[in-house]
Parts: structure tokens; sequence; C-alpha cells
């Protein structure tokens, strides 16, 4: 079954506590945590004592850290001790990758990489053995509400086939522009087994309603 992941870049920042219990009562199976540092992406959004408070406020929920930030390997450790789970970062982001997968694991998390829209998937197939996560970005990192880029299907269906012929199952994600009637089922049927959706989740007038809908797909 398809995961969902919404993303809290779009839940209510004065009501998130309440906001990720009604999603994962809801079903979704993971909580999308947005890290910009406003060097690899202009906006800036929460971090590390957000993690903190949140995870000891839903101390069972897993919680899927997406860090859009420049050189991520110097923060790995301190993402793990506040409660991440797995922890995705960016190819463009500067730091070494081996060693940043490598570090993301040693701290017994899920090592995940990500790529913008721009970046062919080849560049991160030398690392797809060591990752539990791959993360499609379908819009340019930075900011909720854009608009789906169909270039991310053709990724999706690259990276399927490319594990399937290894033999390995990393989970693939999508993220930006997901909804439900539209993006969505084009991901799933591309390959994608997690869709993580900001916007299409807590933007709607039933929340709970959205996940189950997602969770249908
Ligand atoms: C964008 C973030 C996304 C964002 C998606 O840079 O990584 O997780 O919250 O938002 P929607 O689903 O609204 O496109
Ligand atoms: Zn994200």
């Amino acid at each position: 079954m398809t995961k969902i992941s919404p993303s809290v870049l779009s839940a209510n920042f004065a009501n998130l506590g309440a906001d990720c219990r009604a999603v994962l009562d809801a079903g979704a199976d993971m909580i999308h945590f947005d890290v910009m540092d406003g060097r690899f992406v202009n906006n800036i959004s929460f971090g590390l004592p957000v993690l903190e408070g949140l995870h000891k406020a839903l101390p069972d929920a897993y919680m899927d850290v997406h860090l859009m930030i420049s050189d991520p390997l110097a923060y790995v450790g301190e993402f793990a001790a506040a409660g991440a789970d797995c922890i995705t970062f960016h190819l463009e982001a500067g730091s070494d990758i081996t060693a940043t997968i490598a570090a993301i694991r040693a701290c017994g998390c899920g090592a995940g990489l990500s790529l913008k829209p721009g970046t062919p998937v080849e560049a991160l197939f030398p690392y797809l053995d060591e990752l539990a996560i791959v993360l499609v970005m379908g819009v340019e990192p930075g900011h909720g509400g854009q608009s789906f880029q169909p270039a991310a299907l053709e990724k999706l269906r690259k990276l399927r086939a490319e594990c399937e012929r290894r033999g390995i199952r990393p989970d693939l994600s999508v993220d930006g522009g997901v909804k439900f009637a539209t993006t969505a089922p084009q991901c799933v049927e591309a390959g994608a087994t997690v869709l993580v959706a900001g916007s299409a989740v807590f933007c709607a007038e039933d929340v709970a309603g959205a996940v189950r809908m997602f969770k249908s797909l």
C-alpha cells in the first residue's frame, strides 16, 4: 500500500502537535519535516528545537526529515538526536555524499537522498544501494503549494527500473505538487511508494478525509 507522509510545512504552526496527531490518527504513515536554511533554498522554515518538541509530544510518530540545507553532514547527529527516523538530504547540498549517508546510517536512521528537478536521476545511481529512501522533487525545493513538474514521473520510472534491475526496494518518495485526484495516481503508477503532500492535506477542509483519500490509492 502507498504510504503517505504529510508535510508539516503547510500545517498550522500554532497548533503543530494537534495537526500531526490528526493526520496520524487518520492513517498517515509518517510526518514529513521540511528543514530550510535560507541558503540551500531561499526560504527559512524550522529546525532542531521544533523537531525535538514534536518528537517529545508524539514519540511514536515516524519522523521523515527532509533537509534542504547546505552542508547537511554537519547536522546529521543533531537531527538524529532530536528524533529523526530517516534523514533525507540533497545531492546538490555540498556535503560528501558517501560520508553523509554513512553518518546517517551510523546514527541508526534511514538514509535518504533527494534531487532537484534539474538534476538527472542517474546522478544518484552510485548511491542507490545504501539508501532507504529516494526523494524525487516534483517542484523546486523551497516552498509548498507549487505546481507539479511532470518530468518527476520519468525519474520515478527510471528509478523503479534501476531498483528492479538491482533487486533492491528503497522507498521511492515524491514531494511537491502531489494532489489526490491528479498527480498522486500518476506518481503511484510511475513507481512512487511514498507520497509527500503538504497543502493537499493540511489546507484541505477535511484534513483526516484527505489523508484517507491518499491512503486509498
Ligand atoms: C517543498 C517541500 C515540500 C512541500 C510540499 O520544498 O519539500 O515537502 O511541503 O508542499 P506541497 O505538497 O504543497 O507541494
Ligand atoms: Zn519536503
